[in-house]
């Protein structure tokens, strides 16, 4: 039976990030299914943290292509660096953009995302081949615990390609 209690909101971010953490791992741990894993990976990180958007992009011939997701509409397709998604895969780095109004590139997928962070999921030779976006509809959303928090996550989930 999957835990699917709520993480309390009130609890600090360091501990919500741990929590979020492990239940990741009890759900995807036993199950070999990639579309699966990340589908419901972006299913506790947007319901626990009641981002605006959570999703995949997983490079398909040279290419950021939207995987599972959580939220509205997306583009479906990012060339290399193109907006935050693409800028994170060129260089390989994470982006955090307090306001994305002033990044220079951003893709407007809507109007109503105002802070993102993307961090590059990276395969054994450190190579990009996928990113998690996440959007926030308030400015200054994420800051350097969430990319600790979220980079930790995401070192899990690179080892579920
Ligand atoms: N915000 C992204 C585009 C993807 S969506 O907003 C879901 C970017 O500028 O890379």
């Amino acid at each position: 039976m999957i835990n699917t209690n709520t993480i309390d909101k009130l609890l600090p971010k360091k501990e919500r990030y741990g929590l979020l953490y492990d239940q990741i791992v009890a759900v995807t741990s036993n199950e070999s299914d990639l579309v699966a894993n990340l589908s419901n990976i972006c299913a506790i990180l947007k319901h626990e943290m009641d981002w605006f958007w959570v999703g995949f992009y997983i490079i398909k011939n040279n290419e950021l292509v939207l995987a599972p997701f959580q939220g509205p509409l997306a583009c479906t397709r990012i060339a290399k660096g193109r907006g935050v998604c693409g800028t994170a895969w060129e260089e390989n780095k994470t982006m955090v953009v307090p306001n994305v109004q002033l990044f220079e590139n951003h893709i407007a997928c809507s109007s109503l995302t105002k802070s993102e962070i993307v961090i590059p999921i990276k395969n054994n030779k450190n190579e990009c081949i996928a990113v998690l976006d996440v959007d926030s509809d308030e400015l200054n959303s994420f800051n350097q615990e969430d990319q600790l928090g979220l980079e930790h996550i995401v070192n899990y989930i690179s080892q579920l390609f």
